[in-house]
């Protein structure tokens, strides 16, 4: 496989509408200090009625778009764990609001958090078998627990598109990587139900688990060691889980302590989107790549950054890419630190309003207020048939 694909430009949206978690801390009796150090957590993004996962991964798809000839697009992989239906892949709707070509095929793909990442290994050998060819990673959540139970505060909103190409300006990926799956029960989201069952602190341990086994196999089939990485991105469900992956791996690398300041090097510039906008389950780990690109006052061309992808049930992979030189011309990180800053602040009872609308039309008709979600809204349910449009 030639070593110069990956990933050409990257699109990052989140609601337009946030709930501070320190305002959910005060309605549930609890300390903020818990949700802002001990989860690491500031605000989530809670969508209206109207966005969903199509509305946010059209969103970020435009934005990975904006300079690219659509025709070029092979193939449309669209991965979630909160898809819209059980027969026709939520891309489908991408596929008309971004005007895709017919000859673009589209799947969607579903293994929890893990499901982006086997998108773009797949996209990977696909360039790899015809290089004039571009592939769209969409990676789109709604992350949805029950109200007022311990995952409450870890929900959150976004998605990620991630245009993978053998002209990666961004970043190149190494096919190489080390995978562990084992079939376990620590988050799951029956069909009959709208928010996942979690059995939270057993979730950590299988992150840190599936973090050990496969960096296990990573370092086999690579060579490489943890001082081969400059930078380190992790599967964000809360940013704190992140500094826990980071000090264990550092440990199961015979680093034990590792440094404040490295860790704070190692990870520190990959939070902050995360931290603004929650865990958006299959897209955590990219907005977390992101965050790094855009904060990271050093330059990073030439630099490995190590990636871990974690989804329960479950499915890990570790892998890497390199920074291209020149990288920061094809960011659009202006636009998204104002898009995560310059947002709606809702209060708590906007929020339970918007949780409680956001249940599935079981009627089969309903017609959605207009709020701001972006570039393209989800208009109504009619006959069964979910209606979407681009907003002038
Ligand atoms: P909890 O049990 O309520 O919280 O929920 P806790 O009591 O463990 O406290 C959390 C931390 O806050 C602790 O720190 C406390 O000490 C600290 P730690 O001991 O871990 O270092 N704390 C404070 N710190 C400062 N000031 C205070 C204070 N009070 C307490 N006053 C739990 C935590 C993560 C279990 C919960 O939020 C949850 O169930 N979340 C959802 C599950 C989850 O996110 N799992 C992560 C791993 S699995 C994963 O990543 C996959 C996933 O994304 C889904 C997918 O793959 O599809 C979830």
């Amino acid at each position: 496989m030639s070593q110069w694909i990956g990933i050409e430009s990257l699109g990052f949206f989140t609601s337009r509408y946030a709930l501070s978690l320190r305002d959910l801390a005060q309605e549930r009796g609890v300390d903020p200090d818990k949700y802002l150090i001990g989860l690491g957590q500031e605000q989530m993004s809670v969508p209206p009625p109207g966005e969903d996962v199509v509305t946010l991964g059209a969103n970020a798809a435009q934005r990975a778009l904006h300079d690219t000839d659509r025709n070029s697009i092979d193939t449309l992989f669209f991965a979630t764990e909160s898809g819209v239906d059980q027969s026709k892949a939520a891309g489908m709707y991408l596929h008309r609001l971004l005007d895709l070509p017919a000859t673009c095929r589209v799947v969607e793909l579903k293994q929890a958090c893990y499901s982006a990442t086997a998108a773009v290994q797949f996209a990977l050998a696909l360039v790899a078998q015809n290089p004039r060819k571009k592939m769209l990673v969409v990676a789109s959540d709604i992350a949805r627990y029950g109200l007022d139970t311990p995952g409450e505060p870890t929900q959150g909103a976004g998605a990620v598109a991630l245009l993978i190409s053998a002209d990666p300006r961004l970043m190149v990926l190494d096919p190489v990587s080390g995978v562990y799956a084992s079939e376990i029960m620590d988050f799951w989201r029956p069909n009959y139900r709208d928010e996942a069952l979690v059995d939270g602190r057993y979730s950590t341990r299988m992150y840190l688990q599936a973090l050990c086994q496969s960096w296990t196999v990573y370092t086999q089939n690579t060579g490489r060691g943890f001082a081969d990485h400059d930078r380190f991105c992790y599967h964000l469900p809360f940013t704190r889980m992140a500094e826990k992956a980071h000090i264990r791996l550092a440990r199961e690398c015979g680093i034990d302590p590792l440094p404040r300041e490295s860790l704070d090097k190692h990870i520190g510039d990959s939070l902050f989107y995360n931290r603004m906008s929650g865990n958006s389950y299959s897209a955590s780990l990219y907005a977390g790549l992101a965050s790094l690109l855009d904060r990271c006052e050093e330059d990073l061309a030439g630099k490995r950054v190590g990636l871990f992808s974690y989804g329960s049930g479950c499915v890990a992979e570790y892998f890497s890419g390199i920074v291209t030189p020149g990288y920061r011309s094809s960011l659009r990180t202006t636009e998204r630190e104002f898009m995560v800053q310059d947002r709606t602040l809702i209060d708590y009872a906007q929020y339970e309003a918007f949780y409680k609308r956001a249940t599935p039309i079981h009627s089969g008709n309903a017609e959605f207020p207009v709020w701001n979600t972006g570039a393209y809204r989800w208009v109504a349910v009619r006959d069964h048939k979910r209606i979407y449009e681009s907003v002038p």
